[in-house]
């Protein structure tokens, strides 16, 4: 931990919360909607070729949404703006956003500022020169859903943080690359954990990639530190999951916000995330959350 791991604007509290949004009547929930348990969806991981281009469209509206945010990232505008954003596109093109009451979450994205890991949850707080924000988008539609976030710099970025951002989507590329089908799932992480530590930085161990489809989080994990002998699951064709890696400046360990959702690195240290979902191939990956 060095004193530039912390964000120049110090530690994030949490805003005011704001009006939960509404989705018109004619798009189609997740079964999770209008229940406070978990997923009860059964279905294999590996799909058939026509499930894959539905998860593909689904993902592609993910993007293109993930896209539309981006662009109106600046310093000043708040995260519930954000949302706003993400959700009209994503309704817009007769989608439901997944975590939108998925397990009682209260948005339609997720926005993550500096030392908050992931699930940040959408609120007042406005986003202020050299923060760096994930923005993590799911789009549920014909029966998928298609799962994707980045990290946007806001304004002037110091250059650790420009540094781990640049380095954690290269992570999440080369675990993209290690896919081959015959291989355990735990040659991803191996892989992301050993490129983490040539830098320094650390892999947050809590939170996975998944498998997901007709499930938002289907049961299958997908770790992004090295992980063997355990998550052995052998990557087939047609097995669609995501990749997912959350690197730090500082220490990996994280703690909660009582909100229960908002996960923060415990040292309070910098963090990023990119993710795609994928599918696998006879050669490698498919990545189905391009815009
Ligand atoms: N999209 C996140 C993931 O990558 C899950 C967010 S769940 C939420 O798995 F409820 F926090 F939104
Ligand atoms: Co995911
Ligand atoms: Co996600």
């Amino acid at each position: 931990m060095t004193p530039t791991d912390r964000a120049p604007r110090g530690p994030l509290k949490p805003g005011e919360p704001t009006p939960i949004r509404t989705v018109p009547e004619h798009i189609a929930r997740p079964e999770y909607v209008g229940r406070t348990g978990p997923e009860r969806v059964t279905a294999s991981d590996i799909k058939d070729a026509e499930t894959v281009e539905r998860i593909r469209a689904a993902g592609q509206i993910a993007a293109r949404a993930l896209e539309a945010v981006g662009a109106a990232i600046r310093p000043g505008v708040t995260t519930d703006e954000l949302d706003r954003i993400g959700h009209e596109f994503m309704i817009a093109h007769d989608a439901y956003p997944s975590t939108l009451h998925y397990m009682g979450y209260p948005k339609s994205l997720c926005a993550s500022i500096n030392e908050v890991v992931c699930h940040g949850i959408p609120d007042t707080t406005e986003l202020k020169d050299g923060d760096i924000v994930n923005i993590d988008i799911t789009a549920y539609k014909d029966g998928v859903h298609g799962d994707t976030n980045r990290t946007f710099l806001v304004g002037d970025v110091d250059e650790d943080a420009r540094l781990l951002v640049e380095r954690t989507k290269k992570a999440m590329e080369r675990g993209i690359k290690a896919v081959k089908p015959g291989r355990e799932v735990n040659v991803i992480g191996r892989v992301i954990e050993k490129y983490a530590a040539r830098f320094g930085y650390g892999v947050v161990r809590e939170y996975t990639g998944h498998g997901v489809g007709e499930a938002f989080h289907s049961g299958l994990i997908i770790p992004h530190y090295d992980s063997a002998p355990d998550y052995d699951d052998v990557m087939e064709v047609g097995m669609v999951f995501t990749i997912e890696p959350m690197l730090t400046l500082g220490a990996a360990e994280t703690y909660q916000w009582d909100d229960e959702w908002t996960v923060l690195t415990a040292d309070g240290s910098r963090t990023a995330q990119f993710e795609h979902t994928l599918v696998v191939t006879e050669d490698g990956a498919d990545i189905l959350t391009l815009p």
